[in-house]
Order: C-alpha cells, then structure tokens, then sequence
C-alpha cells in the first residue's frame, strides 16, 4: 500500500497536459469514485491498526497533492483561453476614422439651437400616424388633396393609418396632451409620394415650431423668425412675409429671405427676385385649438414649420437633394468643418 501511494505520488507530480481535457481525464483517473486514488481510500480498511496512522497521512497527502496539481493545470488552460479572447495590443494602430456629423443634423441641431434661445423645448411624434393627427385636426377639410394617393403614403390600404406628411400631426398631440404655455419645436422626418428627382425626394426633414400663450400676435411671429433668419443666415439677412394659406393657420404667410448670394441685387440661384423662400407660417387657426381642447377666446398661437434640406441648401449650396441620403462618404465628410 505504501509503495502504490508513493508511486502515485511521484506519477502525479510529473504530471503534465497538452488540453483542458486531458487535464479532466486525469481527474476521472484519480479522482473520481472509482478513481485510482478512490480506490486506496476504500482499501484503507484493510490496513493494520498500527500503521492506519501513517498510510491516512499518506493517502491525504496524496490526494491533495493531485487535486492541486490537476488545478494547476486546468488554470493554465482557461488563461491561455482568455488571453486569446484579450484585445491583441501589439497590433499597428490602424487608422480608426471618427464619423461625422450628417449636414442635416447640423442644421436641425442650430435650428433648435436658436429657437432654444426664445425658449422653445423639443417635441417629438411618431413617424406613423392616424388620419386625425396629421390631417383631421388641423382642419384639413375630408376632400382636401393633401389626403389624395398622390401626396400621403397610406399604411396596408387603410386609409386611418399613413406616414405623416408633415410634423405638424406632432402639434395636434401637444397641444390635445399639454397646457398652455406651449412653446415646443418638433423636428423629424416626413413623407410625401413625389417623384425623386434633384429637388424633391418621398421623404425629407422638417422642423415644426409652435407657441400657443394668451395674447401671442402676428408680430411675435414675425420678430422670432427674423430672430432666426439673423442668426442662422447672418446679421444682414431680410426677411418678407407673402399671405399664403393652409389649413391650419389663419392668416398664413410664406416667408422668405434676401439672398445672401447676390445680397438682394437678383441672381440666377434666386430666379432674379433677390428673395428665397425658406418656410411656411401662420397664426394657429381658432378651429384647430378648438378642436384639440384649448379655448380660443383665452389662447392664441403662431406656428411655422420649414423643410430642414431646404436651409441646408441654402447654408451648404448642394445642388442635389438626393446626396442627403445617399450617404457617400465623399459628399458627407465635407461638412467636418461645420461642426
Ligand atoms: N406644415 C406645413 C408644410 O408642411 C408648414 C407649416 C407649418 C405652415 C406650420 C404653417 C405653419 O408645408
């Protein structure tokens, strides 16, 4: 008994493995229940009462000795695996290129940037909207032509359900779920079936900008958005409101502003006029607060909404909308500098 034990115990410490497994075989070996080791246990009883003393110590030794041993090992292994999963810190730095930042999240960033300043907060809504949100609650009569197949992306043929045309539909949720004050600006995409060309695409960017207060005037309007033409074009930019109309807002205006390419003198990129149109607005018509639960006779409201391509083209001078979303590296990364 004695020999077998320190046989095994020189065997044991001249153990070595080339795997993980090998490593559990010799567990299975030794140390299992019917392990070899196991086995010297169950034969212990058959020792001489004077020597139990001397072959226990022996047998312990011998099986600590091997459960460090296979330990050993078996961390040997694992580290050698994690050290293979660790980031290689000897590879060349290669050339990791920082993204930058898309030009029309330039511009919708500057544009909430400036109307930050007049304290609006940003609003946002969802992409898919119901008929009711985009069209029904601003007053949109049921035959109007913006709900016709031409112009609005319905959803699986139901005529409830279609991709917001413009982010106006996030006015109908503020102001039907908030109180006024309201002054928010809702940023976001929209979409219309038009014929992708240099100058119009089935879906763009707008940002929305919407005040209901009491005593809110025309001339607050006016005065924020030459607060926003001067900022965003520089200090000697014009404005001039034209009367339009839309549904929603009553008087409504189209505002332009002078070229700042001929500086107001007439050139082919402002068709000679000296102005370029850069965006829609209005009083919020009393029917729309109305209909959305705000008392007309005690609030009145302005609204604007522009087209965000629209005053990238005319900071960044792109001919094609198309390379808006093209994402041509090329075309992108021009823009770095306007960071
Ligand atoms: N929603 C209008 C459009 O898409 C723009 C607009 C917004 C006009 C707010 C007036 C007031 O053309």
């Amino acid at each position: 008994m004695k020999e077998k034990i320190e046989a095994l115990l020189n065997e044991v410490r001249s153990l070595t493995a080339s795997s993980a497994d090998e490593v559990e075989q010799m567990r299975i070996k030794y140390l299992s229940k019917k392990g070899e080791i196991s086995q010297l246990f169950n034969d212990f009883k058959n020792v001489a009462g004077d020597e139990k003393r001397i072959v226990g110590q022996m047998l312990n030794e011998l099986k600590n000795v091997t459960q460090q041993r296979l330990s050993e090992m078996k961390e040997a292994f694992e580290n050698q695996v994690s050290a293979e999963n660790m980031v290689d810190m000897s590879r060349s730095e290669s050339p990791i290129e920082f993204g930058t930042r898309h030009p029309l999240s330039i511009v919708k960033n500057e544009i909430i940037d400036i109307f930050s300043r007049l304290g609006f907060t940003v609003a946002e809504g969802p992409e898919i909207e119901d008929d009711w949100h985009v069209f029904g609650a601003l007053n949109f009569p049921p035959e109007h032509p913006a709900r016709d197949m031409q112009d609005t992306f319905f959803i699986e043929k139901n005529p409830d359900i279609l991709l917001r045309t413009h982010t106006s539909s996030v006015q109908s949720h503020v102001i039907t779920t908030q109180k006024p004050p309201i002054r928010v600006l809702c940023p976001g995409r929209v979409y219309r079936n038009e014929a992708i060309s240099y100058r119009a695409h089935c879906f763009f960017h707008q940002v929305e900008g919407l005040y209901i207060d009491k005593n809110v005037s025309f001339a607050d309007l006016k005065q924020a958005l030459l607060y926003f033409a001067k900022e965003m074009f520089g200090e000697g930019t014009q404005i001039r409101l034209r009367p339009s109309y839309f549904p929603f807002t009553e008087p409504s205006a189209e505002m332009d502003i002078s070229c700042d390419l001929c500086g107001g003198k007439g050139c082919a990129f402002c068709k000679h006029t000296g102005w370029v149109e850069i965006l829609g607005c209005g009083m919020v018509d009393p029917a729309v607060l109305e209909a959305c639960g705000i008392d007309s006779k005690v609030y009145s409201g302005y609204a604007f909404g522009m087209g965000v391509e629209r005053i990238a083209n005319l900071k960044f001078r792109c001919k094609d909308l198309r390379m808006f979303s093209e994402n041509d590296l090329r075309f992108l990364k021009q823009f770095d500098s306007a960071l």
